[in-house]
């Protein structure tokens, strides 16, 4: 067994657990009438409840000891002073850096990277504030009115995502499109319907090799050379945000064209990066820099706080609680707001690409579930969809639950019924229907006897299934930034208990490998017989059926 799993406040936790796990939400409500008050406070402008969670004031405790026993302080300390906690790619991890408003200096190696940091942010500034001001225009003089980003994974889901979400706030003149996929059905359908007068191309990529990325970029190239006919206007249309300045050079984009970022900032905590550079545009100078500050206090709340009064930390460790002590293998993130619809799938890279990992930083296989499958939508279609399971299924799912409180240029009674249905839901997970309130709504439909009796199972609902509410007053910049922060310390706050690196993902390259040698093969006249027979029966079937 693991030295995790052996500890003792894993030990306690599995004792406490046989204690409690029978005991229903229901009645922890009943006997305590502050419950609410004791698990509810606000940071950051987001109001978090996690009352209805199966734990008591001695789980909490009994968690926090966990905390305290991976040294998860000291890992927080060690995060924001720049130690190399990438502990296999040899890196620091900080783009908390990259939000950080205080005037102390970061430090990796000795250097000081906020004047670096400061000086990309006020390129990024510059240009952004150019492009919306109509100041810097394509080779026709026009201004730009199509930015299209072009990348995949970390250097598409964070903008793709807080540019959907802040539309509100997004400038008037100027679409936004995110090209990630190599299936080239994006790309076709984006290209289109633009104008290569007044687009401009970001492309995104940390290491400027990412073949779906490369691939479109030159797609892109193509079609805005053969309508334009001359190279050097590529380099008003096409700039690139990258950590690798030479490739970007051999791609054919001036580095002057270049917004840099560093290895110390992973792909999927990128969009504080320049990676952020299309929200810049969309938002502007001062939103942007709203959506920094978000983040900065959720980082400052994060350093902070005692456990006890700590976001992220008790986030973190109520997830803990049920995928290692429920078996629950799956996290639901649902957003009552259809600004967010991409958040779930902005944190499914976020999550699962970070712990997503079986082998423990000391290079030992781990004994015990680590990264949830995390998914999810925007939760009122979802209640039409998958609820039913969450309800009734065989399996617990906790669930977080996310709205703003405000939705301006919504008319009524639309809010009013998003948030009847939101208050509905965490309700019904915690409550339940026992079988006497069954039968008591069945007898007055007129349902008695063996009829009744015959349904009542089919409608209980056991109840007694956890759910987080994050409630903020709006889903303004601020906000958002908190609670994306929010979202990363308590996926660091899991991999320190669970003892892996966050922030490595060496899990996406075999398939990377193999598809560069099948690549190889599907262009090769022949059968193809280096494989295993179902991936050589595949792809000589692909071979014998493609037009060619
Ligand atoms: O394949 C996974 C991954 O490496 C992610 O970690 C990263 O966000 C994405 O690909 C894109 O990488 P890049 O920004 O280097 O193109």
């Amino acid at each position: 067994m693991s030295k995790l799993t052996t500890s003792p406040a894993w030990q306690a936790l599995a004792a406490h657990h046989r204690e409690i796990a029978h005991l229903h939400m229901r009645d922890l409500f009943q006997q305590d009438p502050q419950r609410f008050e004791k698990f509810s406070f606000e940071s950051g402008g987001l109001f978090f409840d996690y009352s209805k969670n199966r734990v008591t004031e001695q789980t909490m405790q009994l968690l926090f000891d966990l905390a305290r026993q991976s040294g998860l302080a000291e890992r927080i300390e060690q995060m924001f002073s720049g130690e190399k906690i990438n502990a296999t790619e040899n890196r620091a991890v900080l783009h908390t850096a990259l939000r950080n408003l205080d005037k102390n200096p970061v430090r990796v190696d000795g250097d000081d990277v906020m004047p670096k940091v400061n000086a990309v942010k006020e390129k990024i500034f510059q240009f952004s504030d150019q492009i919306r001001s109509g100041e810097r225009v394509g080779y026709t003089g026009r201004p730009f009115t199509d930015i299209v980003n072009i990348g995949i994974g970390g250097s598409d889901l964070g903008p793709l995502m807080v540019c959907n979400a802040l539309k509100n706030y997004g400038h008037e003149r100027l679409r936004m499109h995110f090209i990630s996929t190599v299936d080239g059905d994006q790309i076709v359908s984006t290209l289109k319907h633009l104008n290569p007068e007044t687009t401009l191309f970001i492309v995104a990529s940390k290491t400027f090799t990412t073949q779906e990325t490369i691939t479109n970029a030159r797609t892109a190239r193509k079609w805005f050379l053969d309508r334009v006919g001359n190279e050097t206007h590529i380099a008003k249309h096409f700039v690139a945000v990258s950590t690798n300045a030479k490739a970007v050079a051999e791609f054919g984009i001036d580095t002057a064209n270049m917004f840099e970022f560093w290895d110390w900032v992973g792909g999927r905590y990128s969009l504080w990066s320049a990676i952020g550079l299309p929200i810049a545009i969309y938002l502007g100078k001062h939103d942007y820099q709203d959506l920094l500050h978000g983040a900065y206090t959720m980082d400052e709340h994060f350093k902070n706080k005692p456990f006890e009064h700590n976001l992220p930390v008790i986030m973190g460790l109520l997830g803990v609680w049920y995928i290692n002590f429920f078996d629950a293998t799956t996290h639901l993130v649902s957003p009552y707001n259809q600004a967010l619809q991409r958040f779930p799938a902005y944190l499914q890279q976020l999550d699962m690409e970070s712990n997503g990992k079986s082998i423990d930083l000391d290079g030992e296989r781990v004994d015990y579930h680590t990264s949830p499958v995390v998914w999810g939508d925007a939760g009122i279609n979802g209640q039409h969809a998958y609820y039913q399971m969450l309800h009734q299924g065989s399996q617990i799912v906790p669930v977080d639950f996310i709205a703003s409180i405000e939705h301006p240029e919504i008319p009524e009674p639309h809010s009013t019924i998003l948030m009847a249905n939101f208050f509905a839901q965490t309700e019904a997970f915690m409550r339940g229907k026992t079988a006497a309130e069954v039968r008591a709504e069945l007898d007055k439909a007129g349902i008695t006897g063996p009829a009744q009796d015959a349904l009542v199972p089919h409608k209980i609902f056991e109840g007694n299934r956890p759910t987080n509410t994050i409630l903020m007053q709006r889903l303004t910049p601020r906000r958002l930034g908190a609670l994306i922060a929010l979202y990363e310390h308590k996926i660091f706050v899991q991999g320190t208990v669970w003892n892996v690196n966050s922030y490595d993902q060496w899990g996406v390259e075999l398939g990377k490998q193999l598809a560069r040698t099948i690549e190889h093969d599907l262009t090769t006249p022949g059968l193809t017989q280096t494989h295993d027979a179902s991936t050589n029966g595949l792809i000589n079937y692909y071979k014998r059926n493609v037009p060619r």
